[in-house]
């Protein structure tokens, strides 16, 4: 049976859903999306996830498709048609079709898509053994705060990783790391403090990122949100990255040089772990 996606109004089978060849999502990469995780039929940090799509379309001026609550409620239907217990569901809204013209369109309406990736995501063999990870500089645009769909320099980014046989990049400006490809990345210190970077327009504000500094918190880890320098990371006693597909995924080596022992460091599997139970809570 072929995935139902969801294309303006419609649900569809994948193979019958149309965008147009003038949406300004393909032409201009004129849009936002979001990744939310679903674990056991559930939504994680949904409305998180629907706060900061708010946000990414309001400071590109792109009006909303439908309100949060409609867009969930879409979710839910797809999760339904889909049957899906674990694994993702991605949405992205464009500004919609109009001729091809640098500005905007005065009356394009927005496109509203989604489809879901189902997917081991909670038992995974890559947090058993972590990432390993190459550093490239940062070539991004300056609004990474924004969660645009504009992805090819992170795509080339993570080719690049594989084609030195690693996992993922992590990112470097001015000599400090931003974030990975498609994570925020952290480092944890010989006292067992965590150090993430403070957010602004250089990298996105991760939900993941938001979750574990305060489950992190309650458990009174400290926490440093400050930039840090790839020799400090690779001097670091762990390191690990998150995102919504990934939650907390240790790092194990950088440039080639490894991170602590080389193996999942105790407070990245820690978090992981307590990160997965809260999920498992929702
Ligand atoms: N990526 N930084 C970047 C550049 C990202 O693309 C992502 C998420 C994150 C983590 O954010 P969050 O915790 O809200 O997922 C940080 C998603 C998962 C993706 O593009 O597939």
């Amino acid at each position: 049976m072929s995935r139902i996606v969801y294309v303006n109004g419609e649900y569809l089978p994948e193979e019958e859903a149309r965008i147009s060849v003038f949406d300004r999502g393909f032409l201009f990469a004129d849009g936002v999306y979001e990744v939310s995780s679903v674990i056991a039929g559930k939504l994680i940090d949904n409305a998180a996830h629907l706060a900061r799509l708010e946000r990414s379309l309001s400071e590109i001026d792109m009006a909303a498709p439908a309100s949060s609550e409609e867009i969930e409620k879409i979710q839910h239907e797809m999760m339904q048609r889909n049957n899906l217990d674990e694994g993702l569901i991605y949405l992205q809204v464009t500004r919609g079709a109009a001729d091809r013209d640098f500005n905007y369109p005065k009356d394009a309406k927005p496109s509203l898509v989604m489809f879901t990736q189902a997917k081991k995501i909670t038992q995974s063999a890559v947090a058993e053994n972590g990432l390993n990870v190459i550093s490239l500089p940062d070539l991004r645009w300056h609004r990474r705060d924004i969660k645009t769909v504009q992805l090819l320099y992170p795509s080339m980014a993570k080719q690049a990783a594989k084609e030195q046989g690693a996992d993922d990049a992590w990112l470097v400006e001015d000599g400090f790391v931003t974030e990975g490809t498609s994570n925020n990345a952290w480092i944890v210190l010989d006292d067992g403090t965590l150090v993430t970077r403070e957010l602004s327009n250089d990298i996105l504000h991760g939900i993941t990122r938001k979750a574990v500094m305060k489950l992190a918190a309650e458990r009174q880890i400290r926490i440093e949100e400050r930039p840090f320098t790839l020799d400090e990371a690779k001097g670091a006693k762990e390191a690990f990255v998150t995102s919504a597909s990934a939650f907390v995924m240790p790092v194990v080596s950088i440039d080639g040089s490894s991170i602590g022992d080389g193996k999942p460091g105790d407070l990245s599997k820690r978090l992981r772990t307590i990160y997965l139970d809260e999920a498992h809570s929702f």
